[in-house]
């Protein structure tokens, strides 16, 4: 589901990208995501901060960066166009990424599969396309954020289904994925924050 034009405004602004640079992407290194030399999707790119900072900040090889709206591929392809080839951004939905299985090290979502309506099948999408090893870094809005009022009356979002940070968390085990660092909730619940790995065959399984 597309952001409504508040939405847009609020992701679009220099406090949401200074709260990426200085706030997530160092508590998402504390808890183990490591990018650098890696083949990157991210998912939801936005106007193309994220993947900005994968290339800059964290030195990841290459990002491949997707969002559903056209409009915010459009920002985000000149906002990257200096990366060159190390980067490339179309429009597809984090469902049906144009990519083969086990292609990537690493997936990165920055708060977009809160707004897939059935996100387990945006959960199994990343899985898929993971290399065994690979890193799924993840920050997400819950339920608890979801229903607050601010966000019923500013924002929106699908309805059903929305999950705790306990249910996503679930759902990646589910989908076959470990939890090496158990993910963080911050402010009273409202984001979940952590790293998910898919297990190589080698790996044992835990008991
Ligand atoms: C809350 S914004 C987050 C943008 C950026 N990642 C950030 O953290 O600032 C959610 C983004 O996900 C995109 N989006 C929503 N549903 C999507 C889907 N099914 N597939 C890909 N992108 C989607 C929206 O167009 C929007 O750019």
């Amino acid at each position: 589901m597309l952001m409504n034009p508040v939405e847009t405004m609020l992701v679009d602004s220099a406090p949401r990208a200074w709260l990426q640079r200085a706030y997530e992407l160092p508590l998402l290194h504390r808890l183990g995501a490591r990018i650098s030399g890696q083949r990157v999707v991210e998912v939801g790119c936005g106007r193309g901060v994220g993947a900005e900072l994968l290339l800059d900040r964290w030195d990841a090889a290459h990002v491949l960066a997707v969002d559903l709206d056209p409009a915010m591929v459009e920002r985000a392809r000149r906002r990257l166009a200096r990366f060159g080839p190390r980067v490339e951004v179309l429009v597809a939905d984090v469902c049906e990424l144009p990519l083969d299985d086990g292609v990537v090290d690493a997936v990165v979502d920055f708060a977009v599969i809160h707004h897939v309506p059935v996100w387990r099948d945006a959960v199994a999408e990343a899985v898929r396309v993971l290399r065994p090893g690979g890193q799924l870094v993840f920050e997400e809005v819950t339920r608890h954020a979801l229903q607050r009022w601010s966000y019923r009356t500013f924002l929106e979002h699908p309805e059903v289904d929305r999950f705790s940070a306990e249910e996503f968390a679930d759902a990646l085990v589910d989908h076959g994925m470990r939890l090496p660092v158990p993910p963080v909730t911050r402010f009273f619940g409202d984001f979940v924050l952590g790293v998910a790995v898919k297990p190589a065959p080698t790996d044992p399984v835990p008991s």
